[in-house]
């Protein structure tokens, strides 16, 4: 990305905390509407945010949920402290999901996550260690 970015915003995320579930994507989507992001950039950025999120919910432990809004396009960046993502390559795959009986009983764990956040982004990247993984997306708006 080569865009200035005008406005940032930080949201932690943290690990098992159901009842907040969805809630930093649910600000990011307020604030998009707010400023007159076209719907359907919103829907897609909803979409990834959410998918994110809940990741950073479900099998990591904890994290940030960071916006950079640019003059050209939209940045978020999900960042968590661990405990990694061994095989990204096979993680992307449909309907993978590492997600014990508990997590898939409260619906998660569908393993469309990581391929509907690459299906609705412009633009995206993991990078994972046992230190943490770090999800990127990219919208044009
Ligand atoms: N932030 C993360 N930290 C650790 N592992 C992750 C993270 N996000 C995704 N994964 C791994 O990638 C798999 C696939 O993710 P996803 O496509 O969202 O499916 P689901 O969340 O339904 O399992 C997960 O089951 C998990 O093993
Ligand atoms: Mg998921």
């Amino acid at each position: 990305m080569n865009d200035n970015v005008l406005y940032t915003r930080v949201y932690e995320v943290h690990k098992e905390d159901f009842a907040a579930a969805g809630e930093a994507s649910a600000r990011v989507k307020r604030k998009l509407k707010q400023i007159g992001i076209d719907a359907a950039i919103i829907r897609k950025i909803a979409i990834a945010s959410y998918e994110a999120e809940i990741n950073m919910i479900i099998h990591s432990y904890g994290g940030t949920m960071t916006i950079n809004i640019g003059e050209s396009s939209i940045v978020i960046i999900c960042a968590d402290t661990g405990p990694g993502i061994p095989d990204v390559e096979l993680a992307m795959k449909e309907g993978y999901s590492t997600a014990p009986q508990n997590i898939r009983e409260m619906g998660f764990g569908a393993g469309m996550g990581l391929s509907n956040i690459n299906r609705n982004s412009d633009n995206m990247s993991i990078t994972s260690s046992p230190e943490g993984t770090t999800i990127r997306m990219e919208f044009e708006t």
